[in-house]
């Protein structure tokens, strides 16, 4: 289901479009607390990333479809990361109920959009959880590794959103070429990628979240 890697150059501007945000219904909130698909008894596969704190729940599994973005100064340099760009779909379902956690069906619903404020600050806007922006706190090697982006660990930055964590796991594609030959200088280099992206949240953030949601006071 994963199409062949597609590199594409493509020329300035390098200006990020920020989707518009989110209204987040009261409905689809409250049955992110609702464990239909079992997520309280998925593992995640084996890696080296530390284990989410006990105080975090597993509420999504994500499947991340987009490019991860990189920009070449000139022939001679090694591409480097602007970030990536990604459509969110809800794989919660599919993963838990799965013994092999590869890809998942890619009819699954769309619950919202990964994409990049600035070149090291990803940020997640996910239907009922809010828009939350994170830093890479870990990385593991995929264990194919010469063509898949590694697995991270990202930890959210404000201490205000209920995502504290989202973890890049089972990922497919996204490895820059080895150098910037044959790029136009200031190229972006699109790379096709995949990947589940692990969502955890705490169930008193999202209380909070919850009751400032009622009393009409600003989200995050
Ligand atoms: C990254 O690639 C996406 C296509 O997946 C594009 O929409 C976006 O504008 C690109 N971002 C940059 C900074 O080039
Ligand atoms: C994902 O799908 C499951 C099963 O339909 C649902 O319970 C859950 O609320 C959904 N999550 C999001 C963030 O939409
Ligand atoms: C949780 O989800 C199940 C399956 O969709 C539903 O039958 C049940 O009523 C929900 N419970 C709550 C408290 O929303
Ligand atoms: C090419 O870009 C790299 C990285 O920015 C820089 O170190 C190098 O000096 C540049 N080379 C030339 C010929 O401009």
């Amino acid at each position: 289901m994963f199409s062949t890697l597609i590199i594409a150059a493509v020329a300035l501007p390098l200006a990020l479009a920020a989707p518009a945000p989110y209204r987040l219904p009261e409905s689809v909130f409250r049955r992110q607390l609702n464990d239909t698909c079992g997520l309280s008894t998925v593992q995640q596969p084996p890696s080296k990333l530390t284990p989410p704190g006990d105080h975090n729940q597993l509420v999504l599994i994500a499947l991340g479809q987009g490019t991860q973005n990189y920009t070449c100064t000139n022939e001679t340099a090694i591409p480097a990361s602007i970030g990536a760009v990604a459509n969110l779909f809800n794989a919660s379902c599919a993963v838990s109920q799965k013994t092999s956690l590869g890809s998942v069906a890619e009819d699954a619903n769309a619950v919202g959009q990964h994409f990049f404020v600035d070149n090291t600050t990803p940020e997640f806007d996910i239907i009922g959880l809010g828009n939350t922006q994170l830093k890479k706190a870990e990385a593991d090697p995929a264990p194919n590794a010469a063509t898949d982006v590694p697995w991270l660990k990202l930890d959210a930055t404000n201490t205000n959103t209920a995502v504290r964590s989202i973890y890049r796991l089972n990922t497919k594609g996204g490895v820059a070429p080895a150098t910037c030959a044959g790029q136009a200088a200031g190229a972006v280099v699109q790379v096709d990628y995949e990947a589940q992206y692990w969502v955890y949240a705490c169930p008193d953030a999202m209380a909070a979240r919850r009751q400032k949601r009622s009393l009409g006071l600003p989200l995050n």
